[in-house]
């Protein structure tokens, strides 16, 4: 039966990457579904795209939930993914009052800079998703960024250090909330969130694709996550690698 995101947390001092973390342990021992993995530092970080994902450590949040019983088809992954983004996005807005947009399709932004990732990593059994990894990197109280990577923590944006376990206590609430929607593959309830909060829904944003630059909107996200974009009146679809957001602060 299922508990609660979070009902089980296993808190590591370091850890190469709480997500191969979270791997080995779903292949070694039976893990129950909202297991958390949580480390104060993460020596090999990983990012999306095979990108790294490098902070400092005990400054902020790096953790992974594993889902295990969530029957879900893999071509419905991008509900997992809109939990995730609706869970961090709505927790920063209402807890601390930080105006923020999901850019397509779970990074967190603050006036166009990033303040959360995350990176999924399922395993299939036949077409249905037998286990999913979701890994989070949320900067709270890291104050210094490397120049041109366009990141901001929850510090730069309120000017306060924040009692990391505090936060995340609060945070698992949002999981659980929005969790609720998932179990039920309750898909309207999600992409209705996730729309509210999308950078570039219904809006003209500047994109680059293969073919160049060029200013379009957001039309849908389809369930296997590929956006919808109206380029010049016509509808493209892109998956991850072939879109690019400009981002421009507001
Ligand atoms: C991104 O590129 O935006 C995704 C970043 C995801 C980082 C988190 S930190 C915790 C978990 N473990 C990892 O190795 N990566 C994810």
């Amino acid at each position: 039966m299922f508990s609660s995101v979070g009902h089980s947390i296993i808190s590591l001092s370091e850890v190469d990457s709480t997500n191969n973390y979270a791997a080995i342990l779903l292949n070694e021992t039976k893990v129950t579904n909202g297991t958390i993995i949580l480390a104060k530092n993460q020596t090999k970080g990983k990012g999306q795209l095979g990108s790294v994902w490098v902070v400092e450590p005990s400054k902020n949040l790096t953790f992974s939930v594993i889902l295990t019983d969530l029957k879900i088809q893999a071509n419905r992954q991008f509900l997992i993914s809109a939990w995730a983004a609706c869970s961090l996005s709505y927790f920063l807005e209402e807890y601390f009052a930080i105006k923020n947009h999901i850019k397509w399709p779970n990074d967190i932004i603050v006036n166009g800079k990033k303040i959360a990732g995350v990176l999924i990593e399922n395993s299939l059994k036949g077409q249905e998703i037998q286990h999913s990894i979701i890994g989070v990197g949320f900067n709270i109280n890291q104050a210094n960024f490397p120049k041109g990577i366009g990141a901001t923590s929850v510090f730069n944006e309120l000017g306060k250090e924040q009692n990391l376990d505090a936060v995340f206590e609060q945070l698992l609430s949002y999981f659980n909330r929005f969790y609720l929607y998932l179990a039920k593959q309750d898909d309207k309830s999600l992409f209705d969130a996730y729309y509210s909060k999308l950078y570039g829904y219904n809006t003209k944003i500047a994109l680059k694709d293969n073919d160049g630059y060029y200013e379009g909107t957001i039309k849908q996200i389809l369930s296997d996550g590929r956006l919808v974009v109206d380029k010049n009146g016509a509808e493209k679809t892109y998956s991850l690698k072939e879109l690019e957001f400009l981002m421009k602060s507001e």
